[in-house]
């Protein structure tokens, strides 16, 4: 017999275990990032929330998120409509989404826990001040959070207080976070650092810097990176639109591939950073954000399926791969926004659409290593870059047909005549000046012509 206060073990978490788990295994990069969806998220269901094909012109020029990072402190701030405070009680601050949320639409959040974790992994004591719309007028509050105060006053309670606060300029959420960590103090005090941050802003928010969203990093607004495939002559990238439906809602997916660079002149660069190559590979969007940049791994296909491994020879390619949904539960994205989800049924239904393009380009850089160089380099110049928002509508990617020459191995024959018969059969042939080496060819193809006849 189990006496009654031993019949239960208890599995209740302790709130450092908790802290210290979650952000564990993300970067310090992709907790900002996980800021920055957040503001996306309130913008983008401002601005319609609708799925973000690249076709959509959804303005998102009103919008501005702007990221302070000092070594003692970080700050980031926008104007996207802010947490409201029913929100705020009920969902936002929770661990997890629950069951019965309610998502928003076409969102980049899925799990409910980016929010927390971010400013968990940044420092201790944090403030999140949020500004809403209630009512035709302004309302605010704020959100304290001493980490340790938290953690000291032990597991039973998880809750956070609520604060009335003063209105922010619009509606939108600022958070403050001091004492930071020490990894985060560090890292915010190299000017590599921020120049990273800054450019992987760049690449994987390129979809809504595109539509004018401004993020400004220490005061100064970031361009988002211009992504182009080459079109033009016999080159064709191909863009292709397919619908899914899941538990009865759609998911919108858009395939676009082909070159991107013109292929390198030495297939081993030497160098360390290779830009072509870097920028070369597949993309990853979900839901407008860019979760997986410039692949070439196994996630993607190298290296799978009678796909072979990522070689520089293969540097100009580019593919990308644009999935939306109302619901971004559906979509194939990682808790870390940093990768893709292999196992996800959806992406792997889209595999073959990848491989496609992929392997045309593998045995285009094939066939080109047997062609003249010059004549190659001209006809790939022909394909000029266009932004990927104006790519035609193509379902294959189209690439020169580079017929490859077999080449017949030679022999070489070499044989000494008496000159005197030489010089008679040369005359025979019409020419008593004709070069040795024409008279040995001739009499070949004579002898050749007469015993095997034609080829
Ligand atoms: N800047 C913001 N503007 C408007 N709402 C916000 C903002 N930041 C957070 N929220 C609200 O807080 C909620 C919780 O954010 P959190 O990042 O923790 O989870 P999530 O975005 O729902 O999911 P994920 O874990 O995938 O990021 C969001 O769903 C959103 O409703
Ligand atoms: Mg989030």
């Amino acid at each position: 017999m189990i006496p009654g206060d031993k019949s239960k073990a208890s599995a209740n978490p302790t709130k450092a275990f908790f802290v210290r788990m979650i952000t564990r295994d993300i970067t310090l990069e992709d907790c900002i990032f996980d800021l920055i969806d957040n503001s996306i998220d309130g913008a983008w269901e401002l601005a319609g929330g609708r799925p973000m094909s690249l076709a959509d012109d959804t303005d998102l020029s009103a919008y501005k998120i702007s990221i302070e990072i000092k070594p003692d402190r970080f700050s980031i701030h926008d104007n996207c409509g802010g947490i409201s405070l029913d929100d705020a009680a009920n969902y936002a601050f929770t661990f997890g989404r629950k069951d019965d949320a309610e998502t928003e639409n076409f969102s980049i959040g899925v799990y409910g826990i980016g929010m927390k974790r971010a400013v968990f992994k940044i420092g201790s004591k944090i403030g999140i001040k949020s500004t809403f719309t209630d009512n035709g007028g302004l309302m605010s509050f704020r959100v304290p959070v001493d980490v340790n105060a938290w953690l000291a006053a032990g597991d039973g309670n998880w809750d956070f207080d609520i604060e009335g606060a003063d209105n922010l300029a619009a509606p939108g959420v600022q958070i403050d976070v001091t004492d930071l960590n020490e990894a985060a103090a560090q890292s915010f005090e190299s000017p590599r650092f921020i120049q990273d941050l800054r450019r992987a802003i760049a690449r994987d928010y390129a979809l809504h810097l595109h539509r004018g969203l401004t993020i400004e990093v220490e005061g100064k607004s970031i361009n988002g990176w211009a992504i182009e495939l080459r079109q033009g002559g016999e080159f064709s990238p191909m863009r292709a639109s397919f619908e899914e439906n899941i538990e009865g809602e759609k998911v919108y997916v858009e395939v676009l591939a082909g070159m991107e660079a013109i292929p390198p002149e030495d297939s081993d660069p030497d160098g360390d950073w290779d830009e072509d190559q870097n920028r070369s590979g597949w993309y990853v969007v979900c839901n407008g954000r860019i979760v997986l940049a410039a692949d070439k791994t196994t996630l993607t296909g190298w290296g799978t399926e009678s796909w072979p491994i990522w070689h520089p020879q293969y540097t100009g390619f580019m593919g990308l791969i644009i999935f939306s949904s109302r619901r971004a539960d559906l979509l194939p994205l990682t808790t870390t926004k940093r990768s893709v989800d292999a196992t996800s049924q959806l992406y792997r239904r889209y595999r073959p659409n990848m491989r496609e393009p992929s392997k045309a380009w593998i045995a285009y850089t094939n066939a080109r290593r047997q062609r003249e160089r010059d004549e190659v380099v001209g006809q790939e110049q022909e394909a000029k870059s266009v932004p990927i928002y104006e790519v035609a509508a193509q379902p294959a990617v189209v690439l020169p047909q580079v017929a490859t020459k077999k080449r017949v191995p030679e022999a070489n024959v070499l044989y000494s005549v008496p000159k005197p018969r030489l010089l008679k059969l040369a005359t025979a042939m019409g020419n008593i000046r004709m070069p040795y080496k024409e008279v040995g060819l001739q009499s070949f193809e004579y002898a050749y012509a007469d015993l095997v006849g034609e080829d």
